[in-house]
């Protein structure tokens, strides 16, 4: 499978990732199930997960997707070093809610806490999640730059920041990566100049909810151009917007999520798709309607 650079200070990892969090959320495999989705798509080459401390139910299940990570890397049979786990911190789930909360006493005390679930010494790629509106951006990515300091992540990331934050944020720490929702659906990172901006500075860019989340990715099935294009080519749907996003930049990573063992291949198996001008400009000026 292609890989792609994370950024500075990261390994080169497959262009397509694997996104944790419906393995945790509402609507959750077993454990067991979940394992085996991981195991298949880790058996497939892929080099990329992608978790977060708050992918669980609520406050009282933080970490569940961690451990679950953790549990799967550990019963693997191939190489679990070669693997980048990235995560988050800096939200919280007080009864199933998603709140910010990115203080820096509370991200040391959640990339601890990340640390043991993960059962690693040190965090491959630690996100902000999103930036705290009662915290100043330079507090909590000055937090960041500590734990990177002090060893315990090798690499800081972004997530749901603007161009202007990843600037701010870059004038104390280098940033390694940005995570931003990216799908034919919602191209505000497109159009906003996050994705040109990361590419200009060598950052990765990974697009989250790429195939449109857990609602909207049902719909493209029905969409007359994507479905046209899959039955041209003899592919899936979301394997065609897949191939979209990654073809928007070359240092666009996609983190689709997935449940099932089908769901987990049939993604990767996109990153071989390369879609022609043609079609790239038919989804581009086709409307997806988010309704
Ligand atoms: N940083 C952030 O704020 C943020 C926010 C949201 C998500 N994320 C990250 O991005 C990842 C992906 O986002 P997401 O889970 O919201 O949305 P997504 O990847 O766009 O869609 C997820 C759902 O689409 C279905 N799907 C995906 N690929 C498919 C395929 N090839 N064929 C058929 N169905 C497919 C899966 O259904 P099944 O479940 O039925 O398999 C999956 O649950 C998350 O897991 C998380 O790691 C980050």
């Amino acid at each position: 499978m292609e890989l792609r650079s994370l950024g500075p200070g990261a390994a080169d990892v497959t262009c397509v990732g694997f996104g944790g969090m419906p393995l945790s959320t509402s609507g959750r495999p077993d454990e067991a199930d979940s394992v085996r989705v991981l195991h298949a798509a880790l058996d497939a080459g892929m080099t990329l997960i992608d978790t977060a401390n708050v992918y669980c139910m609520d406050d009282r299940d933080i970490g569940h997707n961690e451990r679950l990570i953790a549990r799967a890397l550990r019963e693997w049979s191939g190489d679990a070093d070669g693997i980048v786990v990235a995560t988050k911190g800096g939200m919280t789930r007080p009864a199933g809610r998603w709140e910010r909360d990115a203080r820096p006493e509370s991200l040391e005390a959640a990339c601890e806490a990340s640390l043991a679930a993960l059962g690693v010494e040190a965090i491959d790629l630690y996100q902000l999640h999103a930036p705290d509106p009662r915290v100043p951006l330079e507090d909590s990515v000055g937090a960041l730059a500590d734990l990177r300091t002090a060893g315990k992540i090798r690499a800081v990331g972004l997530s749901n920041v603007s161009v202007d934050e990843i600037q701010r944020a870059s004038a104390i720490v280098p940033i390694t990566s940005v995570q931003n929702r990216l799908s034919p659906f919602f191209r505000e990172a497109i159009d906003g100049g996050v994705v040109g901006h990361t590419a200009a500075e060598g950052m990765g860019f990974l697009a989250y909810s790429p195939v449109g989340g857990g609602r909207l990715n049902r719909k493209l099935p029905d969409h007359p151009v994507v479905a046209s294009i899959a039955r041209d080519r003899g592919v899936s749907p979301h394997a065609v917007v897949l191939a979209w996003v990654m073809g928007l930049s070359p240092n666009v990573l996609v983190i689709p999520g997935a449940r099932t063992i089908p769901h987990a291949l049939d993604s990767i198996a996109a990153a071989d798709l390369d879609l022609t001008p043609s079609e790239t400009e038919a989804i581009e000026g086709a409307e997806f309607s988010v309704a």
